[in-house]
């Protein structure tokens, strides 16, 4: 009965370890979870108060399919303003997350067949809304060494003739990993050699990076602007989550597709939530750069704790809620009640059921040998998290 695009999806493989973890909270155990995607915080009051104007004034109909023309000439302000881009509101289409915008513009460009090279460790979604789109997503391994980093020779070897897209993600989920103005131009100057490859340039996190400013393949190679989606939100930096507000800026004939798309699936956002978006977007980020302070300060936490572990070793991310750690040391040799612990995902299930820490396993996102810890938690939480993860790893033998 069920289609074979349908069972050829995977589900989520981050479930297994949150499912469980809600289970056993179920059952009255203490439960301490690092494995929210999404921040702690309440999303800025000036925001909350443009939806209820937006409500009260009647904003209630649809709004045109790409969103409405303020929103949209917002956004290509805000562009301009922390990004150096320019687009005009007819290449800018709004829609429910960030996450609608990367599925609709892989819907619109790939081909059966195509593949679309995506850098792991990889945002779980990506691969599987490629094999939506009948892709075939092609993962390129990228290293603890390199921080996480595509490498211009490893895009190189990845290319085929069969290549539509390239999903870039700066500043990362899961490893809170940023390209550097020298490591766009170094894949810059491989793209260039290969005009029919698209980029996807997913940068949600953009507001919460913590050393320099974030950058973008498009701030250090304009030149790839036709062949180039930027993918951006609400969700990530004014903690917006639950608002559903994204978008994406491309060329027109990509635009016109995805506006086609959108209009049959699920037409424009709520008109509430595109009122949040525009006051997120018209007013200074002052709200913003106090979330990220907090960020800033878990994150130097997370990563002293985590160096501080025999075994562990932590890179410091330049930006989004995630620390990545390498915990290679435990797998295939240690054990717990005489199981060896052979994957990321045996380890988190042990800390869970006998630590009451959640946290997502390396698998999850194409790196067995590492693991995923949100720090959108409190430093209370993280205190006990970290405490939970040390006694965990030295209970093991
Ligand atoms: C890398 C990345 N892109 C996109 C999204 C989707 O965000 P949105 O809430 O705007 O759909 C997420 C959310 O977790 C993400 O981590």
């Amino acid at each position: 009965m069920i289609s074979q695009r349908a069972q050829n999806l995977q589900p989520s493989a981050t479930l297994k370890v949150t499912g469980r973890a809600k289970e056993l909270k179920r059952e009255g155990k203490s439960i301490v979870s690092l494995s929210a995607g999404e921040p702690d915080f309440k999303t800025p009051k000036h925001i909350c108060d443009a939806a209820i104007q937006a409500i009260n004034e009647g904003q209630h109909g649809y709004t045109m399919n790409p969103g409405t023309p303020e929103l949209r000439e917002a956004i290509c302000a805000k562009l301009k303003r922390d990004n150096d881009f320019d687009y005009d509101p007819s290449q800018i289409i709004c829609s429910n997350g960030a996450k609608q915008s990367v599925g609709f513009a892989l819907l619109a460009l790939v081909n059966k067949g195509d593949e679309v090279i995506i850098p792991a460790p990889y945002w779980v979604s990506y691969p599987e809304m490629t094999r939506l789109a009948e892709g075939t997503p092609v993962p390129v391994r990228t290293s603890f060494e390199n921080n996480f980093r595509l490498t211009p020779d490893q895009l190189e070897e990845a290319i085929t003739d069969k290549t539509k897209a390239l999903i870039l993600c700066s500043p990362s989920n899961p490893t809170g990993s940023c390209y550097s103005k020298d490591d766009l131009e170094g894949l810059a100057e491989v793209l260039r050699k290969y005009p029919d490859v698209v980029i996807i340039s997913d940068e949600i996190y953009e507001y919460i990076v913590f050393d320099g400013e974030h950058v973008s393949i498009l701030n250090v190679a304009p030149d790839l602007k036709d062949r180039t989606v930027v993918i951006n939100g609400f969700s990530k930096g004014f903690a917006m989550t639950g608002w559903r507000l994204g978008y994406l800026a491309a060329h027109p004939d990509i635009v016109k597709a995805v506006s086609k798309i959108q209009s049959q699936e699920t037409s424009a956002p709520s008109s509430i939530s595109q009122a949040a978006g525009v006051a997120a977007y018209t007013n200074d980020l002052s709200e913003v750069e106090k979330m990220r302070e907090q960020f800033s300060k878990r994150r130097d936490f997370m990563v002293e704790s985590l160096n501080a572990i025999d075994g562990v070793s932590c890179f410091t991310p330049g930006g989004a809620f995630y620390v990545f750690p390498d915990i290679s040391s435990f797998l295939g040799t240690k054990t717990a009640d005489g199981k060896v612990m052979e994957t990321s995902t045996d380890l988190c299930l042990y800390l869970l059921d006998e630590f009451g820490l959640a946290v997502v396993p390396g698998d999850a996102f194409g790196e067995p040998n590492g693991l995923r810890m949100s720090y959108a938690a409190s430093i209370e939480d993280l205190e006990e998290a970290m405490d939970r993860f040390k006694k965990g790893l030295a209970t093991l033998s």
